[in-house]
């Protein structure tokens, strides 16, 4: 009796929807289910209450479902690198904010040259003004927009400790406004925006799975940091506002939506991640998202009655590495990772209970622990809806793009 026989068991129905919808395609497959992609989207938009949600693309990475986001209501891209941006644009898309700094002078040029109407870099020192100058003189063309990183780190004890992502260097309304400065100063460069990302709230989960003590932590440590943070973040929008207006203020990810957008001074949230669900976010009491994205292994092997040994499978995601980085055995239930071996290059061993009913042939479902890494993984994903394969989509490795 082969494990979709077994309709005793709860997740059989869910297993069986996901055999029936990719039974003509052989593993290793990547699926988005769009049910769960479109109620995910429809739950952030829900979460912001109104304020307009910038689509954080990395947490994507296929142009397809880019489109059906910003069709489903998220507004605007908030993408990961210039070239990443420039392609997209070349594509037609429009107000395109690059997240993080970029120093690639050629991109640069490409932009001062190009649609450097729709595309706005991110900055956080003069180093990098200077270069966006720099693409403007050699190539023509411009002004460069640009929006200024400003950190959003909660620093208590007088700044002996330090909580959240090592990102900008600025951090008060007056280095914000210097910097300002630095960009009205340079005729080459227009600015645009201002982006302040608290990546200890949005993508920290306050509901750690069996540690109530760290959760009640972390917690308290959030509400603490917003306190902080909203007053600071409304006086850097401010003096930066009286050096030139602001078009947008960014601020917030998918683990933050509804408490960032409350804040007045935040014109727009970014959110990415929420669409596919990975298990990172599996962690939070204020939301949780539906699995959208799997991805299928072959069960190519039983060393022993208890294990089920998948081909490949070993896509960690980044970050401090640790287990909750790696991927997650999702249905059959009852699936678990081997200590000594984890998700591998060439081949994962499944144990629990749920493997011994597995036989060579089988497909497993496993989830990322992050969102559009698993991108990296696939040249398409395949989209499914309810027990029907809808299409195939090509993520940005498939149309031969590889940003990071
Ligand atoms: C600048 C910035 N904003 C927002 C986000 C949130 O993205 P997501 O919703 O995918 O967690 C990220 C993620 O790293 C980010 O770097």
């Amino acid at each position: 009796m082969s494990l979709s026989d077994r309709r005793h068991h709860s997740e059989v129905p869910a297993y069986d929807k996901l055999k029936r919808a990719t039974s003509d395609l052989d593993a290793p497959i990547a699926v988005i289910d769009l049910d769960a992609f479109d109620r995910n989207a429809a739950d952030l938009l829900r979460r912001a209450d109104g304020t307009p949600i910038r689509l954080a693309s990395k947490s994507v990475r296929c142009r397809a479902l880019i489109e059906r986001a910003l069709e489903a209501g998220l507004q605007g891209i908030l993408a990961f690198t210039l070239p990443e941006a420039l392609w997209l644009a070349g594509h037609g898309h429009e107000d395109l904010v690059v997240a993080y700094p970029t120093v690639d002078r050629g991109a640069l040029r490409a932009l001062a040259a190009g649609p450097c109407d729709r595309v706005t870099i991110m900055a956080d020192c003069v180093e990098h003004l200077d270069l966006a100058v720099a693409a403007v003189q050699q190539a023509g063309g411009g002004p460069i927009l640009v929006a200024l990183d400003v950190d959003a780190g909660w620093w208590p004890l007088g700044g002996r400790i330090r909580i959240g992502a090592r990102r900008s260097p600025v951090r008060t309304p007056e280095q914000a406004a210097a910097l300002a400065r630095e960009v009205v100063a340079r005729p080459e460069l227009r600015l645009d925006g201002l982006m302040s990302y608290e990546a200890h709230i949005a993508g920290v989960g306050d509901r750690p799975p069996g540690r109530p003590l760290m959760g009640a932590a972390i917690r308290a440590m959030q509400r603490a940091s917003l306190r902080e943070l909203a007053p600071r973040r409304a006086a850097v929008v401010e003096a930066v506002r009286a050096v030139a207006p602001l078009r947008f203020v960014n601020g917030g990810g998918t683990g933050s939506v509804e408490r960032t957008a409350l804040e007045p001074a935040v014109t727009e949230v970014a959110a990415g991640s929420g669409l596919y669900g990975p298990t990172l976010f599996d962690a939070y009491t204020s939301f949780s998202p539906t699995p959208a994205a799997l991805f299928a292994l072959p069960v190519v092997r039983k060393p022993d009655a208890g294990t089920a040994t998948a081909l490949g499978g070993g896509y960690p995601a980044s970050g401090a590495a640790g287990v909750d980085r790696l991927p997650a055995p999702h249905l059959p239930a009852g699936l678990r990772l081997d200590k000594q071996e984890g998700a591998g290059e060439v081949q994962t061993p499944l144990r629990g209970p749920g493997a011994a009913a597995l036989r060579v042939g089988d497909v497993v479902w496993m989830r990322h622990a992050k969102a559009g890494e698993l991108c990296e993984r696939f040249d398409s994903v395949h989209l499914v809806r309810d027990e029907e394969r809808v299409g195939e989509v090509p993520t940005y490795r498939g149309e031969g793009e590889c940003f990071l």
